[in-house]
């Protein structure tokens, strides 16, 4: 019920960036993930898709939004018949395997089995939209990965807060980029994920200064701490993760990703998650609390939040939806062309109905979930 719950928001969101519409008629709820420049946001995505898939390097890597969105789809029944569990790692890094497949939304019908393409794809129509020069563009990718090993999510990875414009970049990117993250975790149906290496002061990160203009209290926005593995001898983030030095309803998880020379050695994400653990539970300050550390937990969590928040925020979306729909269709019709016109309507709504079961479904089934206020 959940995961279709959130299958219906992103047929919503692909729906409506296909429509033609001349502005996102609704905030859908998503997680942003923002963070500086190398602080470990792609790391933390790839370890939660269990797959190498983004581009690497130095300088502004991510330039253009990436809306990643995470599908779980059961393993085709093999012949010994043991499909694996929902949201368990994968025990190979394979470049490809057929129950795992990502498409883009601007390449409709093709399926992308090998993640090194996947990476390539993503660097080829970045270039194609802001130039080889290392410009950004608020123009989103929609990239859809479907897997048996991932749990049902939507992210959106932001290119990094940076100070120094490199190269012949813009002169105000840094103010560019402000301006883009601004833009997407303003929306109040955001969650904010924001990236802090633990090796760094907390009190200076950016991820968190931008977070706190948007969401002052800490209401929506959850705190990932990476590098973990990296603090001085003697030193920890117990103090930040029992909330004493910046308090976020939602906390804070610590993870260790793979190093550079992990990845310069190939290390496969499996083995990556197997020392995550491990680091985790042998290390004396997290020892006893290793359960709410780590990768795993992190993507549990941020399902149960994407969950919680989407009820939370669904009679909005279906009164701002119902209130708007004469509008959509009229524009709809206006726009005319294979898009357009009755066609393009009868789409969102039928989709826009379906949503509309899933949600008294979810109302009428689950309203003691409901009354969780997360
Ligand atoms: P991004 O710019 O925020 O996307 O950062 P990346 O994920 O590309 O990571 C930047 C660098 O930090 C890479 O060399 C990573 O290998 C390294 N890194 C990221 N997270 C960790 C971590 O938890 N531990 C260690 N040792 N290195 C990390
Ligand atoms: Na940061
Ligand atoms: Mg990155």
């Amino acid at each position: 019920m959940d995961k279709q719950l959130i299958n219906t928001v992103n047929r919503l969101q692909d729906a409506f960036a296909q429509s033609g519409l001349s502005s996102a008629p609704i905030d859908l709820p998503q997680i942003a993930v923002i963070g500086s420049q190398s602080s470990g946001k792609s790391s933390v995505l790839e370890n939660i898709v269990g797959r190498d898939f983004l581009p690497r390097g130095t300088g502004i890597v991510t330039r253009r939004p990436l809306v990643l969105q995470l599908i779980n789809r059961p393993a085709a029944p093999k012949a010994n018949g043991d499909a694996k569990e929902e949201g368990t790692q994968p025990t190979s890094d394979k470049a490809s395997n057929a129950d795992e497949w990502a498409e883009f939304l601007h390449r409709p019908g093709e399926k992308f089995f090998d993640f090194n393409k996947v990476r390539d794809e993503i660097v080829a129509d970045t270039d194609l939209k802001t130039g080889k020069n290392a410009g950004i563009s608020p123009l989103p990718i929609g990239l859809r990965i479907f897997s048996p090993h991932v749990l049902t999510l939507t992210l959106v990875d932001l290119p990094g807060l940076t100070k120094v414009p490199v190269g012949d970049q813009p002169r105000d990117i840094e103010v560019q980029i402000r301006n883009m993250l601004l833009k997407f975790i303003q929306k109040p149906n955001s969650i904010i994920l924001a990236v802090t290496a633990a090796n760094t002061d907390l009190a200076n990160s950016d991820g968190l200064q931008l977070a706190r203009a948007v969401d002052p209290e800490g209401l929506r926005t959850i705190g990932v701490l990476t590098k973990v593995d990296l603090m001085d001898t003697g030193t920890d983030v117990v103090d930040i993760l029992a909330g004493r030095i910046i308090p976020l309803r939602l906390g804070y998880v610590p993870v260790v990703n793979r190093g550079q020379r992990d990845i310069d050695n190939k290390r496969p994400i499996a083995a990556a998650l197997e020392h995550e653990r491990e680091f985790f539970e042998n290390h004396p300050s997290y020892r006893s609390k290793a359960s709410y550390c780590g990768t795993p937990y992190l993507t549990r969590r941020l399902n149960t939040i994407l969950m919680h928040h989407i009820k939370a925020t669904l009679p909005d979306i279906k009164a701002k939806i119902s209130a708007n729909l004469a509008k959509y269709e009229a524009e709809l019709a206006s726009l005319g062309g294979p898009q357009g016109g009755t066609d393009g309507s009868s789409v969102i709504l039928g989709i826009i109905t379906e949503f509309c079961g899933d949600f008294r479904t979810a109302i009428d089934g689950s309203s003691s979930d409901l009354a969780l206020n997360e």
